[in-house]
């Protein structure tokens, strides 16, 4: 096992922390405060490669692995976790989904365009009323000549109302159950397919987050991905890859929850001398940066499973779930340590906690990362 950096994944690490720090730290503020979708950001993430990092430079990507992917996403998330949250659902929720089942036709067609952050992607599985139940949806799509109709409603949808081309998972045979789903890439202006009023947010509040209509809206065939009744492996292969980078976004945020925390205990006095010369500080510093690397591994562990082409779901959702549980716990105790200062915005901590929270939430919940973990557990014993 080899646990040092190439020197590619430095340089990247390097640039991404550079343009993050520079372009992002001030920003950051505003637009949680604003609930400001940052466009500016997007494009300087696309002047830099990072919209298409993991995307064959065929197809104008820069051919990067995933360990890359994660070393970016904890990059970004670090300083602004909106701007993470945009970044790779549009990257690993759309782009790569193109990329690993598209037609030649469909890769030709969209990802240029998308791996140059020309254009933005989005995801939509959930719904209003199925979210962790995934095969649950309701949202439908019947044949009609050389089309398929949809009708439904897609919920929470990150990039919802700023994206231009979108992944859609519908139900095209009820009776099939999950077998039943089918993947189409709509673009946005398509007739019938509009949006929801943008979800008043706890945390990554600068990310659009919308929901989706569709209502007698005609998709071309040929926009279909893959084929017919493989939507729901997709959708789950997709979730696996996404939550590598939902690791790296929390341990991003539990990065930036430590560094400020020491950045505070130096300078804070209590009873006559700096806090962080109390052990009750001093622990949870310790505790926090033990989490942090454990948390790491299992991303980069996950990684390197993914870019070796070996199973890596159970290790995505382990990752997932460690980092995610370790990211809420301690921009808690970061809060702590800044005491009632903490508590107000004029700090960042309270952003990292609430910024935090979405990860033990989307792209599978803590509930279900345990599903998953524990249904690949019992398979690899059979
Ligand atoms: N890879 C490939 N295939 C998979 C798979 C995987 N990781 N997981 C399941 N499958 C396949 C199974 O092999 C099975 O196939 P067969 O019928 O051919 O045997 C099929 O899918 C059904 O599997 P299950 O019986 O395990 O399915 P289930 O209905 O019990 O659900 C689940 C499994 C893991 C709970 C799944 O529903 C799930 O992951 N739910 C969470 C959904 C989720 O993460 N939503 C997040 C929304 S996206 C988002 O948050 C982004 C955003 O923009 C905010």
């Amino acid at each position: 096992m080899d646990f040092t950096y190439t020197e590619d994944q430095k340089m990247l690490q390097k640039m991404v922390r550079d343009i993050a720090s520079k372009e992002f730290t001030e920003r950051a503020k505003e637009i949680d405060k604003s609930h400001r979708f940052p466009k500016e950001n997007v494009q300087i993430m696309a002047e830099a490669g990072l919209m298409g990092i993991t995307i064959d430079p065929k197809y104008g990507g820069g051919g990067m692995d995933y360990v890359c992917y994660s070393i970016a996403m904890e990059e970004l998330s670090r300083v602004c976790a909106s701007t993470g949250t945009i970044m790779s659902a549009h990257l690993s929720l759309c782009t790569m989904p193109i990329q690993d089942w598209g037609s030649e036709e469909l890769k030709q067609k969209y990802l240029p365009d998308l791996a140059s952050g020309k254009k933005l992607g989005a995801f939509a599985l959930s719904e209003p009323g199925n979210g962790s139940d995934a095969a649950a949806m309701r949202t439908e799509a019947k044949e009609d000549g050389d089309y398929y109709i949809l009708n439904g409603s897609k919920a929470w949808i990150t990039n919802g109302a700023e994206a231009d081309v979108y992944l859609i998972l519908a139900q095209t045979n009820r009776e099939m159950k999950h077998k039943g789903v089918t993947a189409f890439i709509v673009d946005k202006g398509a007739e019938g397919f509009s949006f929801g009023k943008p979800e008043d947010k706890l945390g990554i509040r600068a990310s659009s987050t919308t929901q989706l209509h569709f209502d007698n809206c005609r998709v071309h065939k040929s926009q279909i991905l893959s084929k017919l009744g493989d939507g729901f492996k997709i959708a789950m292969k997709t979730l696996d890859g996404g939550r590598i980078g939902m690791a790296s976004q929390a341990i991003g945020i539990a990065r930036a929850a430590l560094e400020e925390s020491m950045a505070y205990a130096n300078v804070r006095e209590a009873f006559g001398q700096k806090i962080n010369e109390f052990q009750a500080i001093q622990f949870k510093l310790a505790d926090m940066s033990v989490d942090i690397d454990a948390a790491r591994l299992l991303a980069y562990a996950a990684a390197t499973a993914h870019d070796r082409g070996e199973p890596f779901s159970r290790l995505a959702a382990q990752a997932k779930l460690f980092a995610s549980e370790m990211a809420m716990k301690h921009t808690v105790q970061a809060i702590q340590v800044h005491g009632g200062y903490g508590y107000t915005t004029e700090y960042n901590v309270e952003r990292y906690m609430r910024d935090a929270k979405i990860t033990e939430i989307y792209e599978g919940t803590s509930e279900i990362q345990r599903i998953v973990i524990a249904k690949a557990l019992m398979k690899e014993m059979l």
